[in-house]
């Protein structure tokens, strides 16, 4: 690759790179989360369902964010920790629980 080719390339991944935290937040729900989230099966809250979400949404993403990490049992069903996939890290887990919230606060 020429020099200035690679300057070139660099400069647009940083311009880049708050796009790339979203999309990494959309492809792991696609991969993980879109199963129950989507539908809202087994007492899931629907992503984009602002009803769904207002009551979790008052904890906090901080809250949300661990408990879709560690797992949780709340009201309505068992949110399996990293929704079952523990190969994923805690940063694509609170990246997919940022698309999430902005489904449904923005
Ligand atoms: C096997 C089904 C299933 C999968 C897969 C799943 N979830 Fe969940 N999730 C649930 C259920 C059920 C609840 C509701 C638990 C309750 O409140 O009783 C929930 C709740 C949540 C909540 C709200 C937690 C709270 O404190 O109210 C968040 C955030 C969340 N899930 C994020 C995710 C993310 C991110 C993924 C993918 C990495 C994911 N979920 C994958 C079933 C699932």
């Amino acid at each position: 690759m020429k020099p200035y080719k690679l300057i070139i390339t660099a400069a647009f991944s940083m311009a880049i790179a708050p796009q790339v935290l979203a999309d990494e937040g959309v492809d792991t729900y696609k991969a993980a989360c879109t199963a129950c989230h989507t539908p809202g099966i087994a007492g899931a809250p629907k992503t984009g369902d602002a009803a769904a979400w207002k009551d979790r949404l008052a904890k906090g993403e901080e809250t949300l964010i661990k408990n879709a990490v560690e797992g949780f049992t709340g009201d309505t069903g068992f949110m399996p920790p990293k929704g079952g996939r523990m190969d994923l890290s805690d940063e694509a887990v609170a990246a997919a629980v940022k698309y999430m919230i902005a489904e449904v606060t923005e």
